[in-house]
């Protein structure tokens, strides 16, 4: 496995450079800045909110909502996914993430990569299992309800357990629950999850991670020495990019 280097985390400031330009002419992005994410990231094509690969994927910016990853960090995982050429992506919260994974997948930057996508609302699961079936995506999107341990709510072991079938993710994307300062179950225990199931070297995006909690959550997770901070992606509230230890 690559491992996370300086250069990978110089396109971020470019690219968090170039968002808030964008984000202060207006909610769509324009043609420039397109063209100049594009050349940023090395030839894949970015639109406005969804982000376009080689193929126009409409449906992605569908699913968009406002709690989805924003530009600077969809572009992030994209170079992050196109460098690492992971073979197992794991991610705990579906939505626009993993239609933009399963597109990602497919792209000739990268090698077929699987991904699992772990759900906790069974609703949410069901709309997104419909539309990753109707563009013919092969996503192992799981149901898994929340269960406590040690008091903090993470994704039934059962399941995520019998979706990885053994295998290791080489890159784990935490984007759920919903966080504790949004009403959410919180994601101490996701993280925590994360952590447990991330082999050494594997990278952790974890979304969300400049708020309150997810910043308290990540500076411990920091201080235990379990993970390597890389940097983080400045979309807002930030996707930080961490190595397991
Ligand atoms: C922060 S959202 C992000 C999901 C995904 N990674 C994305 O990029 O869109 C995390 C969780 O919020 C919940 N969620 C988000 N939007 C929702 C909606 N409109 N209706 C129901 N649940 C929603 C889902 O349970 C989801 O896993």
């Amino acid at each position: 496995m690559r491992s996370l280097n300086v250069p990978l985390v110089l396109p971020f400031a470019l690219l968090a450079a170039l968002a808030r330009l964008a984000e202060s002419l207006g909610s769509r992005y324009p043609e420039s800045f397109v063209a100049r994410v594009a050349d940023a990231v090395g030839g894949l094509t970015v639109g406005d909110r969804a982000v376009r690969l080689s193929r126009p994927l409409n449906v992605a910016s569908e699913s968009w909502t406002p709690a989805s990853l924003r530009l600077p960090s969809a572009v992030a995982l994209c170079v992050i996914v196109a460098r690492r050429q992971p073979m197992l992506v794991l991610e705990f919260g579906a939505g626009y993430s993993t239609l933009l994974l399963a597109a990602l997948s497919r792209e000739r930057a990268c090698r077929g990569f699987g991904i699992v996508s772990i759900e906790h609302d069974r609703s949410w699961c069901d709309t997104h299992r419909a539309k990753l079936k109707s563009l013919g995506f092969g996503v192992e999107l799981v149901h898994a309800p929340l269960e406590a341990v040690d008091g903090a709510p993470r994704y039934r072991s059962a399941a995520v357990e019998l979706a990885l079938a053994g295998r290791a993710p080489d890159v784990v994307l935490v984007d759920g629950p919903v966080g504790s300062g949004h009403g959410g179950p919180g994601r101490e225990g996701s993280l925590a999850q994360a952590v447990e199931l991330a082999p050494r070297g594997a990278l952790i995006l974890v979304h969300d991670a400049l708020r309150g909690e997810e910043l308290r959550l990540l500076r411990s997770l920091l201080a235990s020495g379990a993970v390597r901070g890389s940097g983080v992606v400045a979309d807002g509230d930030g996707l930080a990019v961490l190595e397991r230890v």
